[in-house]
C-alpha cells in the first residue's frame, strides 16, 4: 500500500502528528438497516462492506494499529438468528479478505475469547492470524468475544499463576506486567476512540487501553462512516490538547 506523503497529508487538511492506535467502536448497524426497512443482518453485511475502505485509509496513513470492535461478550444476548448471521459474515470476510490484507502487509490479531465460537469462525479467524503474523504493515486487531472485564479477569488469573510457579513476586506486578497479559500486549496505547452510531459510551471496550483516549462520538452509523467522516475525525483529533496531566 502506498503511504502518504507529508504534502499529501496536508491536502487531506491532517498533520504527520496522526494517532498511533486508533480503535473503532462500529456501531449503528441495526439502525441504519431499519431507516432502509431492512432486516438488521444487512446493516450487518454493509457494515463488513465498509472495512476495506477503513484499513487501507488506516494503513495508508502509516497508523501504527488499528482496533475494531466486532462482537462484544455481551453481544451474545442477542436474538440467536443476529448471532449465527454474525458468524457467517465473519467466516465470510475473513476468507473474502485474507488474500488482500496479506498482500498488503498487513497483521492480523484477535482480541478475545474465540473458543466459544463455532469451528468455523474459529478456523477462519485462527488461518488469517496464523497467515499475516509475520506482517511488518498495519496491525489489525478484531475484538470478537471481547469485553474489557473479561480481558482483567484473563490477566489476573495468568498472573497469579505466574506467582504460584514462583515466576513473579505479587509485589513485583507492575503496570507493564498487567499490560503484558491483555491482549493487546506489545500495541502502543489507544490515542483515539471512534463510536459511530450516536450513543456515548466505551461498552466495555479497551477500558485500560483507553484510560487516555481522546474520545470522537458520532451520530453516524457505521454503515455510513465514510473515508472522508474518518479523516473528520482524525482532524478533530488532532486539533485536541492531550495534557496528561500536566500543565501547558
Ligand atoms: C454494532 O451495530 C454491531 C454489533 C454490535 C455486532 P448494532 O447491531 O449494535 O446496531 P444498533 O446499535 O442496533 O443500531
Ligand atoms: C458495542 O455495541 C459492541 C460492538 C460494536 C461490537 P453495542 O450496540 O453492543 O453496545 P450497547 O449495547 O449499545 O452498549
Ligand atoms: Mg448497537
Amino acid at each position: 500500500m502506498a503511504k502518504y506523503t507529508q504534502k499529501e497529508l496536508a491536502s487531506l487538511g491532517l498533520t504527520p502528528m496522526l494517532p498511533k492506535h486508533v480503535g473503532i467502536i462500529m456501531d449503528g448497524n441495526g439502525r441504519w438497516a431499519k431507516q432502509r426497512m431492512l432486516p438488521r443482518t444487512l446493516g450487518h453485511r454493509a457494515a463488513m462492506d465498509k472495512l476495506r475502505g477503513t484499513i487501507r485509509l488506516t494503513s495508508d496513513l502509516n497508523i501504527e494499529a488499528l482496533s475494531l470492535y466486532a462482537f462484544s461478550t455481551e453481544n451474545w444476548s442477542r436474538p440467536e438468528e443476529e448471532v449465527s448471521a454474525l458468524f457467517d459474515l465473519l467466516v465470510e470476510y475473513f476468507t473474502r479478505e485474507l488474500d488482500e490484507l496479506h498482500k498488503n502487509g498487513v497483521c492480523i490479531r484477535i482480541l478475545g475469547d474465540i473458543s466459544a465460537f463455532p469451528s468455523a469462525v474459529r478456523e477462519a479467524v485462527t488461518r488469517a492470524h496464523v497467515k499475516t503474523r509475520e506482517n511488518t504493515g498495519l496491525k489489525l486487531n478484531i475484538a470478537l468475544n471481547y469485553g474489557s472485564r473479561a480481558e482483567l479477569v484473563r490477566a489476573a488469573q495468568s498472573l497469579c499463576e505466574s506467582a504460584l510457579r514462583g515466576e513473579l513476586r505479587p509485589k513485583e506486578i507492575d503496570e507493564a506486567a498487567l499490560f503484558d497479559r491483555l491482549y493487546t500486549y506489545g500495541l502502543p496505547e489507544l490515542d483515539l476512540v471512534i463510536r459511530t452510531g450516536g450513543e456515548k459510551r466505551l461498552s466495555n471496550f479497551m477500558l485500560l487501553q483507553a484510560a487516555y483516549a481522546e474520545l470522537y462520538f458520532t451520530d453516524t452509523y457505521w454503515p455510513d462512516f465514510s473515508e472522508k467522516k474518518y479523516i473528520e475525525a482524525l482532524k478533530e483529533y488532532q486539533l485536541r490538547d492531550r495534557r496528561y496531566g500536566t500543565v501547558k
